[in-house]
């Protein structure tokens, strides 16, 4: 098919390098974008006198009946199009004539395409942050609820020291309130405007690039055409964010898949985010933050692929550039589908509070506690690491725990020990002596939720 950008070649492409150049199926997404862009750039040339002011308006027009019939349906993409920018070029041609040939003045592809994505993915970036803020309310929720519910915290995945369910819970909290602020510090970036770099070099005609990047509500230019049209860090930025949010949520999915296993048997999920088995009467499989911890891999997979196709690429644009959009919007839309199924899958879990006891009561999550009960009492801290270890080993040996160890047989080991020993160790106030900053205490809990409730705010 002959191209609107046939010259020295005759622009009759083989159907085959047709359908392996054309990114329209995957960058259609990006019309409003590249509408509004191109509004912009209209406004400019005729404010600029490059174009006349009413042949502007015409285009303004014109560009807004596309906008208006793709809304409507009235206008469907035609695929034979090289890409989005040709398609909105070629249907305003038709409808106005010689006019819609003039948009393209002091333009290129390349500033467009990098205008639209920024645009495109500055909207993606306000989506996620919504769909982040909505977990972080059902994660705080939950932590609230469960603040003084005591249950085991490990470290080697072995038991350690007590925290409760709202400590833990707020971790999380605190990772994607990170996530949150590394989210908004990226669309600083994304938000600057390339649009006046032209394929690479700039333009011999006096255009106004700060009127079209304040009419689209960026406040920055890219200072050099260069870097202007071959930039996609901001890609690399969210790519990256977006990879590291997946890990915080493959990891509190991890963490759900454990709990609501048999063997831990901590939470329960709702049927509303369960499956069963095909075969199996008995199963309720995790399998929502199974698909959350599987899709963490291609979100890393986008991120590697972008960096992959950029290393080594020469300035300024090159045709390899097309891949960052495919890259990139597999990551938002898988973000976002994992974004929406986490909240309701914490919003509906309840904790088993009573099996979390039962399980911090096993450990000997108290032998810290033990060991800095006689510190307070005289003794030097490895001494009382070393007493407080023996008689875990003593425990063990006899099947029993340290609470219930009777005080002669702490005597043995050490003259120190009265009676006092027992509320030192027991669970309840072992959590609510851990009064450091950041800790498990229900106080302490409460200010994490606070604080992270004002950063939403
Ligand atoms: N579809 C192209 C892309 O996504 C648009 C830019 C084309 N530029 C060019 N010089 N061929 O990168």
């Amino acid at each position: 098919m002959a191209k609107m950008w046939a010259g020295v070649t005759d622009g009759n492409t083989a159907q085959l390098a047709d359908d392996f150049n054309s990114s329209i199926r995957f960058d259609s997404r990006m019309y409003r974008q590249d509408i509004t862009g191109s509004m912009a750039h209209a406004a400019m040339l005729g404010a600029k006198g490059i174009i006349e002011q009413s042949e502007a308006e015409t285009l303004i027009d014109g560009l807004q009946s596309i906008l208006d019939d793709l809304v409507s349906g009235a206008l469907a993409f035609d695929m034979t199009c090289e890409d989005i920018h040709m398609f909105v070029e070629q249907v305003l041609t038709e409808r106005l004539g010689d006019v819609g040939k003039k948009l393209h003045t002091a333009r290129s592809r390349n500033d467009q395409v990098a205008l639209d994505l920024r645009l495109y993915l500055a909207e993606e970036i306000d989506q996620i942050t919504g769909y982040i803020r909505e977990l972080l309310v059902a994660v705080t929720d939950k932590a609230e609820q469960y603040k003084a519910t005591i249950m085991p915290g490990y470290t080697h995945l072995q038991r350690a020291q007590p925290i409760t369910f709202g400590h833990h819970l707020m971790a999380y909290g605190m990772m994607l309130t990170r996530d949150l602020d590394r989210l908004a510090d990226c669309k600083k970036r994304t938000l600057v405007s390339p649009i006046g770099c032209c394929a690479l070099a700039g333009t011999t005609y006096d255009t106004d690039r700060h009127f079209e990047a304040e009419k689209l509500g960026m406040s920055e230019i890219l200072r050099n055409s260069l870097d202007g049209v071959s930039d996609r860090d901001f890609c690399l930025e969210l790519l990256s964010a977006l990879a590291t949010l997946m890990m915080h949520l493959s990891r509190f999915s991890e963490e759900i898949i454990l709990w609501s296993s048999w063997e831990f048997k901590f939470i329960q999920l709702s049927d509303a985010y369960t499956t069963g088995s095909s075969i199996m009467p008995q199963k309720k499989n995790p399998d929502m933050a199974e698909l959350v911890r599987g899709k963490t891999g291609r979100v890393y997979g986008d991120l590697m692929a972008l960096l992959t196709t950029l290393k080594g690429l020469p300035l300024a644009y090159n045709k390899d550039m097309q891949e960052d959009k495919e890259a990139v919007f597999d990551a938002v839309d898988t973000v976002k589908m994992c974004l929406q199924v986490f909240t309701g899958m914490i919003a509906t879990l309840t904790a088993l509070p009573e099996n979390m006891k039962k399980a911090a009561q096993k450990g000997f999550i108290n032998a810290t506690d033990l060991a800095d009960w006689l510190v307070k009492n005289g003794l030097p801290f490895r001494s009382a690491y070393k007493i407080a270890g023996q008689l875990v080993a003593r425990c063990l040996s006899e099947g029993t725990v340290l609470e219930d160890l009777p005080l002669e047989v702490y005597k043995e080991y050490s003259d120190l020990f009265t009676e006092e020993v027992y509320s030192a160790i027991d669970l309840t106030a072992c959590v609510a002596t851990r009064i450091s900053e950041g800790g498990p205490t229900v106080a302490s809990v409460e200010a994490q939720i606070a604080y992270v409730k004002d950063c939403l705010a």
